[in-house]
């Protein structure tokens, strides 16, 4: 597979570079330099090596975690800002300075001197679903890409009223069909709680959504839950793995002859291509949300941003629908607030749930606390002066690989603490949101990233808010549920999830019964 080339510094400049590499000497410039990570600190107790290799690419948090150990003595800025560099590669700068991250993201697109998307992190991403994709692109491709994909996903085609009705009525067959199967699992064993890890239910449901919904495919529960879910899931762990372990960019198809793991993900990705064919294939019937998509752009040019969709919109969706559950089943107060407020719900419109106001404090605080994607990866395409807000500038030289570090940024104490908002930074207290609001401080200037920010902001973020605060909604008016463990640590791959598979103890609210019965959720 052809992959685009990432913009790199001419050779000359990487070698002009080596001396003062050799000499230690910081590459960047401004007021806010970042202070150096050393490759080998042995003594120092850090989690892990400041890059990604195979004994620790399953701990990326960890990795992330590694630049900032012991640096809250290095200064306002060097504190927020690291960077590794190695003679003769391009440095590498990681930040989880709100500030900066937003500059960075504002200055990201196609124009000369503005930052790409890196590339590297998701080389796995671009040889599963094609090169050319929205997702992995940069430039005019990027932006032609951008024109041809994003509109169907946007707010004004997603909520007219027409149509937003129909995707409504879908979907509330859908979640009310899941949900009654689980009430029906607790009459069938006498119970009158069940404890199961939830995460698997509502991924099958995300991918209902998307697939019947939205793309008007008509695929059964069971076809989802048992072979396209499974599917997919095996797809996501390869692509992480393959990032890190496929450094030639060897295709499946030939290490699929030495390997029987492979050959079983071979399957699995000829799975993958069948669910795309199968979604791209209702484009000519108009179901879903087809009729929407006006564009002559040939099958050819979407089926690799399908794939995108279908993979990172289940991936990213499932990731904040099951923080949102895990966080509410172990704070019991904000669960029986939001019941209070869903319970009254007798229709899911936009307008219906912006007067959702708690559940709204619940989704954004979800997204600060435990963003889905947990860094966004930026490159310099050339030498850059970067000027963020507070008036501090940053000068980045080209070739620099950039992880706007979101996961740590919304963790710190400094950005998001008591001094700021009220509550302590690393705690789930979605009545930071309510304080802000009161205070007007909600909107530009405490800025979580959750759907990114700029040129290059998540085009699915109405149609993924849409969905995980419909998910969400239903089941808090079906379901009382407390956590089965008390910890609640993550993992992360392309996203991040709760570690447990969102294990909850779930009892059927009594006062809904009724409405379950009567589908009307
Ligand atoms: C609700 C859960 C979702 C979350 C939390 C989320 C998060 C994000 C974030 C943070 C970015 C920015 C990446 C960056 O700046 O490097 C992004 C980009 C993107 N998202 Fe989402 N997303 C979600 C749902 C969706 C859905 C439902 C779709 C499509 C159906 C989608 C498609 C995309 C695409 C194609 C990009 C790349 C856009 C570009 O680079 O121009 N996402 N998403």
């Amino acid at each position: 597979m052809d992959l685009q080339p990432p913009p790199q510094p001419s050779r000359r400049g990487r070698l002009s570079r080596i001396p003062g590499q050799l000499l230690g000497k910081n590459p960047f410039g401004g007021d806010c330099l970042p202070t150096r990570v050393r490759l080998f600190a042995p003594t120092s107790k850090r989690p892990t090596l400041p890059f990604p290799h195979p004994w620790n690419y399953e701990r990326p948090i960890g990795i992330l975690e590694t630049y900032f150990w012991n640096s809250d003595s290095d200064g306002p800025s060097g504190k927020h800002n690291r960077y590794l560099e190695l003679p003769g590669l391009d440095p590498v700068l990681v930040t989880r300075d709100p500030a900066i991250i937003r500059a960075i993201l504002t200055a990201t697109g196609d124009r000369e001197g503005q930052f790409d998307r890196d590339t590297l992190p998701s080389t796995g991403i671009a040889r599963a679903t094609g090169p050319d994709t929205l997702l992995f692109s940069n430039g005019p491709t990027w932006r032609r890409q951008r024109k041809v994909s994003a509109s169907p996903f946007g707010k004004t085609t997603l909520f007219q009223p027409e149509r937003f009705h129909e995707f409504a009525e879908t979907f509330r067959k859908t979640v009310h069909h899941r949900l009654d199967a689980l009430q029906q699992r607790l009459s069938r064993e006498q119970a009158t709680e069940l404890e199961l890890p939830i995460e698997p239910e509502i991924k099958t449901v995300m991918l209902e959504l998307l697939t019947n919904c939205f793309f008007g495919a008509e695929l059964s529960y069971d076809e989802l839950r048992t072979t396209y879910v499974p599917a997919l899931e095996r797809v996501i762990s390869h692509i992480v793995r393959d990032t890190v372990s496929n450094r030639l960019g060897l295709s499946v198809e030939f290490r699929a002859r030495f390997s029987s793991r492979l050959r079983e993900i071979q399957r699995d990705f000829q799975i993958f291509e069948q669910l795309t064919e199968i979604v791209l294939a209702q484009r000519n019937t108009d179901r879903g949300l087809w009729k929407q998509f006006q564009s002559d752009a040939p099958d050819e040019l979407l089926r690799s941003n399908l794939k995108v969709f279908l993979a990172g919109a289940l991936e990213a969706t499932t990731s904040f629908a099951t923080w949102a559950i895990s966080h509410l089943a172990r704070s019991p107060l904000v669960q029986d607030r939001v019941f209070s407020e869903v319970r009254q719900l007798a229709d899911y419109t936009p307008e219906a749930l912006a007067r959702a106001k708690h559940l709204g404090y619940v989704l954004e605080e979800t997204l600060r606390l435990t963003p889905s994607l947990y860094f966004l990866p930026r490159r310099a395409s050339t030498d850059v002066n970067v000027e963020v807000s507070d008036g501090r500038t940053l000068a980045i030289p080209a070739g620099t690989h950039i992880l706007l570090d979101v996961w740590h940024a919304n963790r710190h104490e400094d950005h998001w603490g008591i001094a700021k908002t009220g509550f302590p930074a690393e705690e789930f207290h979605p009545e930071r949101w309510e304080r802000l609001a009161a205070e007007k401080r909600e909107s530009k200037e405490m800025l979580h990233f959750g759907f990114g920010h700029g040129a290059r902001v998540c085009p699915g973020k109405h149609l993924g808010m849409l969905e995980v605060a419909l998910v969400v909604g239903a089941f808090v008016k079906v379901f009382d549920f407390r956590a089965a463990n008390h910890d609640n640590p993550a993992v992360a791959g392309v996203s991040t999830k709760p570690a447990d598979g969102t294990r909850v103890v779930l009892t059927l609210r009594r006062d809904m019964s009724n409405d379950l019965a009567s589908s009307d959720l």
